[in-house]
């Protein structure tokens, strides 16, 4: 076990994705099974006294790895000498609500996050945000953070990349286990574009197994909307798969991906396939060392380049939202 416990900051710590968080880090799942950690949990003062209530069940769990937990509700304190920040705290959309219509009452809380964040994280940090709009807040942050490397911000495409995984594993009666390289390209949004075209299933190309029209009408909408029908569903929206995706994007990312398969995360475009260089889009990605990746050099037909070109329109679109708003 490593001796120094790594510092996690959680926003949103009283909320229900935080609550379905909060237990898995503790116990080891975040960061691996030999490295200690202290909690900083970060709420809005309202928020303070349900966070504490979680602490006293973190506590009652006594879990090995966990080193501390510490409360705050305000961000300079909540993020200092912060490793890792999963930036979930935001409000969650309702019915009938697109995450775009959560730009500007979300769009203000990231800003000052980032500013924590570039005041006194550690020079490691890792930030992962979670709240929606999620590649934009993102964005937020990271213009607030001049002096954070920039690709030290993420956003959270891989509860799409799960949902994909599993729809494709119950279409074609294949274990999850057997689909590789499948991506999820875009925004988090109903615009983003799940793409089976460089996948595999036992070794065999995906797009063998299943249809066109499958894949047009069937596939990529339940894909792309399924936070939507969730909330239809539960009355609110998804929270333990939520943190399950947040889970296994931090530790591929500290940890490194499997040799075998690749993932998907919205990280910083470097420019490649086309995406404007700094948007916080989702890619094919690979974690080495502690870095994301973008996996180069795939074939992109037409019916996939527009609908990348779609989902990335629409983050230009809320990239000068936000700017018309003051936030970046
Ligand atoms: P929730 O309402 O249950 O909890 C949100 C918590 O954040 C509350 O406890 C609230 O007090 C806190 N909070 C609000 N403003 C804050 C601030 N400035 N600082 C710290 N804490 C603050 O919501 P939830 O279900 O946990 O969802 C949280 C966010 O995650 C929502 O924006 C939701 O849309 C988003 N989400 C994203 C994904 C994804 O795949 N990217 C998936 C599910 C949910
Ligand atoms: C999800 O995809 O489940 C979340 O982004 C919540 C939502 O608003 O859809």
């Amino acid at each position: 076990m490593s001796a120094t416990p790594v510092n996690v900051t959680v926003t949103g710590a009283a909320g229900q994705i935080g609550y379905a968080l909060l237990f898995r880090i503790a116990s080891g799942h975040l960061l691996g099974p030999d490295t200690p950690v202290k909690l900083r949990l970060l709420e809005i003062p309202q928020g303070v006294k349900a966070a504490e209530g979680t602490a006293m069940e973190l506590e009652d769990c006594a879990f090995p790895l966990l080193a501390g937990i510490d409360i705050f509700d305000d961000p300079t304190a909540g993020f200092e000498g912060a490793n890792v920040a999963l930036l979930v705290g935001a409000r969650p959309r309702a019915k009938g609500m697109e995450r775009g219509d959560l730009l500007e009452a979300n769009g203000g809380i990231f800003g000052p996050q980032g500013q924590a964040i570039n005041a006194g994280a550690a020079e490691d940090i890792k930030v992962l945000v979670v709240g929606n709009p999620a590649n934009t807040n993102a964005l937020i942050a990271q213009r607030n953070a001049p002096d954070v490397p920039a690709d030290r911000f993420t956003a959270m495409t891989r509860l799409d990349h799960n949902r994909a995984l599993s729809q494709l594993a119950g279409k074609t009666g294949a274990a999850v286990s057997e689909i590789k390289d499948l991506t999820i390209w875009g925004n988090h949004s109903a615009t983003q574009y799940p793409d089976i075209f460089h996948a595999t299933i036992g070794g065999k190309p995906a797009s063998d197994l299943v249809d066109q029209a499958w894949l047009e009408s069937d596939f990529i909408p339940t894909v792309a909307k399924r936070g939507a029908a969730i909330i239809e569903a539960r009355g609110a929206s998804s929270a333990a798969s939520a943190a399950n995706a947040a889970i296994d994007h931090v530790y591929d990312w500290v940890n490194g991906t499997s040799a075998d398969s690749w993932t998907s995360a919205a990280i910083v475009s470097d420019g490649s396939y086309g995406v404007p260089e700094g948007l916080i889009s989702s890619f094919p990605v690979r974690a080495k060392g502690g870095e994301w990746e973008i996996v180069q050099g795939l074939e992109v037909s037409d019916f996939s380049r527009g609908r990348i070109d779609a989902s990335v329109a629409e983050l230009v679109e809320e990239r000068d939202a936000v700017q018309g708003l003051g936030l970046i």
